[in-house]
């Protein structure tokens, strides 16, 4: 065993040392980043978690050490013991935090030797992800990757101590459970001893955090696994993690208010960065009505105008049209957009029709008028009082789409996205925080021809709304918020329902009949017969809330073992198929 391991250890990691520790007799392990010759003495780039230095193999301070390093190769693991030297006037490297610094060495031990990578580590590589992802342990050793699981880790430390610090109590809940409904499907797993019956993995604690209020925890907190069978995009995973929360004897403004103290918590502890509180809330309809989304970006302008009264009666028959059957007009300006060129005009068309919007007018405004295909058809009046609804100047781009209001949401809140990106015009150091309220409780489901809960079917509705669940359910505002980062819902919740007959009179309500609620979730059911306190919460996507942390492109880049798109783990190639025996065990059958 090395004398290394057993006696010596590490006295510092790589990426720690300055010049501060000039003179400092040390002892490093690590890997191979880089290593170069020159004239007779071998320079490596040693990194660890922590960072690189770079250390010095110099055959006139020690010939053993330098002969030994001739046989370095990347990725080799080495136990180095050396002296701090700050570097000769002019090879500082600034771009390294240790770049002041290098190391002399007087012992190496090669404590591993390694094959060569299938990619390099120490340089921006642009191999295909799915052989980084079948790698996976190798580009875990990539800075960025370890910078990003430390602040990760972090940020669980600091959630832990925050939570504690208020009185929650953290409690697991289980993983092998009954169906919670959050809008995907379960992932099952098959009981051996109960066959043909399966557990379903939780898509999020909810209904247990509920109960868990029942029995009087008061104050729950966990950070915890969710699995959810969905279509997968850039910022959603099968499993994924959340930061659950759950309070008794709390309104909204409650948890609004500890949630926004949590954040700011967070951002100084993990990243130093000051946040202002309270965050802006904005209702449902007007993140709407203003950005096309419920996830509003709100670093940047380019708010959508309503302009469907303005134009319903002009001459251009699509307005009209739409106006006259319910559809809306809606235009958003680029301050100084005039400069884009008709292809790139003709491009947001095609942009927009990927979000079902059929077409895309847009004017230029200049000095001695408008530039636009639809402008012939339009009144001066009608101008003019576009021209002053949107506060239009010399220069400015307005786009209008005209079509459903969903698609004119859709088509335009999107758009703006886009622009802002291809524009510049979204300061990436900025980390723009805010709450929408008031959502709907319901929303039709045109695939399920049916009702469905916007949130989840145990949100609380605003109770003087509650006339119109047999008329008009989609005009009930529930008791829900979600935070918004940057344009990504980081976090969602509500106050729940707390009484029994409001939520059998939901699952009603959602097409849930009484024997079916009763085999779904009669175990909440009777336990909110057991004097259940009010109640709410919210739980956060850490994942997201990393990714938006460290700026990462994908959620992949903030996960230790990912699963692609298809759902599946490259590294250990699951999900795969198994035996016979296994199934029968399970009494499950392939059906192909
Ligand atoms: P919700 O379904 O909104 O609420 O989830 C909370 C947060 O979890 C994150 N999230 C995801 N992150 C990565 N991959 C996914 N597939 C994924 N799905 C959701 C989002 C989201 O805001 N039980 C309720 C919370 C409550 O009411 O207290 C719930 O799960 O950032
Ligand atoms: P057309 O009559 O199809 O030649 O369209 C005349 C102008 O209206 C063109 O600039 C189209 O891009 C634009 N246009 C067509 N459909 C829409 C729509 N749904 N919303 C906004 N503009 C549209």
């Amino acid at each position: 065993m090395s004398d290394f391991i057993t006696k010596k250890k590490r006295s510092h990691y790589c990426g720690s040392l300055t010049t501060a520790d000039e003179g400092k007799s040390v002892i490093l392990m690590g890997w191979v980043h880089r290593r170069r010759d020159h004239g007779g003495v071998i320079f490596v780039d040693l990194r660890d978690r922590e960072g690189i230095v770079q250390v010095v193999f110099n055959p006139d301070r020690s010939s053993a050490a330098h002969e030994e390093a001739k046989k370095i190769r990347s990725e080799y693991v080495l136990a180095v013991a050396g002296k701090v030297h700050l570097r000769p006037a002019g090879m500082e490297n600034p771009e390294l935090p240790t770049g002041g610094v290098e190391i002399m060495v007087d012992e190496l031990e090669i404590l591993n030797e390694a094959k060569t990578p299938p990619f390099a580590l120490n340089e921006k590589t642009d191999i295909s992800e799915n052989v980084r992802l079948k790698y996976r342990y190798l580009d875990l050793r990539r800075p960025e990757l370890q910078r990003n699981l430390i602040l990760r880790s972090n940020v669980a430390a600091q959630t832990r101590a925050f939570f504690q610090g208020e009185g929650f109590i953290e409690v697991e809940t289980p993983f092998l459970t009954k169906s919670t409904p959050e809008g995907a499907r379960d992932y099952l797993v098959p009981s051996r001893i109960n066959k043909g019956m399966f557990y379903a993995l939780p898509q999020s604690p909810q209904i247990f955090k509920q109960l868990l209020m029942v029995s009087g925890f008061d104050r729950y907190c966990q950070i915890v696994k969710c699995f959810r069978d969905e279509d997968l995009r850039a910022d959603r995973q099968p499993e994924f993690t959340q930061i659950d929360i759950e309070m008794s004897f709390i309104c909204e403004e409650d948890i609004i208010c500890i949630m926004e103290r949590f954040m700011a918590r967070i951002f100084k502890a993990c990243l130093g960065v000051e946040l202002t509180l309270p965050f802006p809330r904005i209702p449902y309809h007007e993140a709407m009505a203003r950005y096309g989304k419920d996830n509003p970006d709100i670093r940047f302008k380019m708010e959508l105008t309503d302009l469907t009264d303005i134009v319903r009666n002009s001459g251009f028959n699509l307005f009209k049209e739409v106006g006259a059957t319910g559809g809306v007009v809606k235009s958003f300006k680029i301050e100084n957009g005039g400069s884009l060129s008709r292809k790139d005009l003709d491009g947001l068309k095609d942009f927009v029709a990927i979000y079902g919007a059929k077409g895309l007018a847009w004017a230029k405004i200049n000095p001695d008028g408008w530039t636009s295909p639809i402008f012939k058809f339009l009144k001066e009046e009608e101008v003019n009082a576009i021209a002053e609804r949107m506060c239009l100047n010399d220069g400015d781009l307005i786009v209008f789409v005209a079509d459903t209001p969903a698609i004119v949401n859709d088509a335009l809140g999107n758009l703006r996205l886009h622009l802002a990106k291809k524009l510049g015009l979204i300061d990436p150091a900025r980390f723009a925080f805010t709450w929408v309220t008031e959502f709907p409780l319901f929303e039709y489901s045109d695939t399920e021809k049916r009702w469905v809960s916007t949130h989840h079917p145990f949100t609380s509705p605003v109770m003087e709304d509650l006339p119109f669940l047999k008329t008009e359910p989609g005009r009930i505002r529930a008791r829900a918020y979600d935070l918004v980062l940057n344009g990504s819902e980081i976090g969602g919740g509500s106050i729940r329902i707390h009484q029994q007959e409001v939520q059998a009179m939901m699952f009603e309500a959602l097409g849930l009949g009484e024997q079916e609620a009763r085999s779904k979730f009669g175990f909440l059911l009777d336990a909110l017969e057991y004097g259940t306190p009010p109640h709410g919460g919210l739980a956060f996507g850490l994942d997201r809330l990393i990714m938006l942390m460290t700026g990462a492109e994908s959620i992949r880049d903030v996960i230790a073992f990912p699963k692609t798109q298809k759902a599946t783990c490259l590294l250990s190639d699951a999900p795969s198929p198994v035996g016979i025996e296994q199934l029968m065990e399970l009494s499950l059958k392939i059906v192909q």
